[in-house]
């Protein structure tokens, strides 16, 4: 089925909200390639790129992991981002440094068509010692510091972090964005899509959740509570990509917005005030406003710059006179129905309108 999910990180389409997670020694272009087919992003490696973390690379080998030791770097990744870029899958580069100009390096030589990965996950004990990995969930001044050292330079950046190691996450993820990551691809480990929701109540930063998330039913969990892609490691293989991408398809083909959030009064996150009434009763809305330092008059004139010059301006016989205050698709209501019927709009057409309602609310939110 070709769906447009209307999936952008910068410039560059994504095709499809499902990305593989590396793994060291195991994810490289030719593993990618023989799934591209049912992915939008590809995370190779995990590269250890300066002296010290390919010193521990070469400890972690000899006590039998497994581990990327190319003879020469840069040839070798040039290589393996022509092989997952030739299947259509966004290239990213899962990269373990000690230092921030290693990772400025990598990134002169191989440019702007790839996304760098910064790897603040990886326990391993020697990469520890190398100040990479877990070492930068730590220390996230040194995290940040890569972070922007890579923007400086200009590429696009993904931080790859494990749930519940840094002191915050959830402030972490602020900092993040505010560094100007681009991407934050959590593993979620032991946390469930509260806590997704919580990081995605903080900033607009472009999410990739991570951990066992291998069923439709847990990608439309972390979907529905902040995730813009979901990815897999030790389970990316080819049927399971496949049935996941052909799911999530279906639903987007029926749905429109493929990663809606649930509404506000139902747990949703922020993105769900697209979906608000009036704030005139006592709901969750009105403490949101507050939490947000909006208010009401603010967010009702929020609401209509949004759908300003949209047919979700119309509406006369709905709750609030305007489509712009409607309920998710999901939610049965014949006066919205009829609207929709008598303005021409398919379902999935008016929650991809919401989506547009969302971000826009989001910009203004998050300046
Ligand atoms: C063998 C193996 C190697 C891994 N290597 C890396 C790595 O180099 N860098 C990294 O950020 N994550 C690495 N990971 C973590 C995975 O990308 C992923 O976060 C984790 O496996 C949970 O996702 P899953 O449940 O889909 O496997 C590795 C995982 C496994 C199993
Ligand atoms: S404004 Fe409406 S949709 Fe939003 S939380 Fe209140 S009752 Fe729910
Ligand atoms: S008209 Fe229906 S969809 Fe619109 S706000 Fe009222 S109940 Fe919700």
């Amino acid at each position: 089925m070709d769906t447009n999910f209307d999936l952008f990180i910068g410039d560059m389409p994504v095709k499809t909200p499902i990305a593989v997670a590396c793994m060291a020694g195991i994810t490289d272009g030719a593993y990618i390639r023989n799934v591209a087919e049912h992915i939008g992003l590809g995370v190779i490696g995990g590269y250890a790129i300066d002296e010290p973390t390919i010193k521990a690379a070469r400890i972690l080998s000899d006590q039998g992991r497994e581990e990327f030791l190319p003879r020469n770097l840069i040839e070798d990744l040039k290589g393996q981002v022509a092989l997952v870029q030739a299947g259509g899958v966004v290239p990213v580069i899962n990269l373990r440094a000690s230092e921030a100009g290693s990772l400025v390096a990598v990134a002169r030589e191989l440019g702007t068509s790839v996304i760098y990965e910064i790897d603040a996950h990886c326990r391993q004990k020697p990469m520890i010692d190398a100040r990479s990995g877990e070492f930068l969930l730590h220390n996230p001044n040194i995290l940040i510091a890569y972070v922007q050292a890579l923007k400086i330079a200009g590429v696009l950046v993904s931080v790859k972090i494990r749930a519940g190691v840094a002191a915050d996450d959830v402030e972490l993820s602020r900092l993040l964005w505010k560094s100007g990551a681009d991407i934050l691809h959590i593993d979620l480990m032991d946390y469930d899509h509260t806590y997704l929701k919580k990081i995605r109540d903080t900033s607009p930063i472009f999410i990739i959740a991570n951990n066992g998330i291998t069923t439709f039913e847990k990608a439309k969990e972390m979907f529905s509570h902040g995730a813009d892609m979901i990815s897999l490691a030790r389970q990316s293989d080819i049927q399971t990509l496949s049935l996941l991408d052909s799911r999530i398809r279906q639903y987007t083909h029926e749905h429109g917005w493929y990663n809606a959030p649930k509404q506000l009064c139902r747990g949703g996150d922020i993105r769900s005030l697209a979906f608000c009434c009036m704030p005139v009763k006592p709901c969750p809305l009105l403490p949101t406003l507050q939490k947000y330092t909006i208010s009401p008059q603010e967010f009702v004139s929020m609401k209509m710059e949004a759908v300003a010059g949209t047919p979700l301006e119309q509406g006369a016989n709905t709750c609030f006179g305007s489509l712009a205050y409607c309920c998710k698709d999901t939610t049965p209501c014949m006066f919205r129905d009829a609207t929709l019927r008598q303005a021409g709009l398919k379902r999935s057409v008016y929650m991809d309108l919401k989506r547009d309602v969302s971000k826009k609310l989001l910009k203004k939110i998050f300046p």
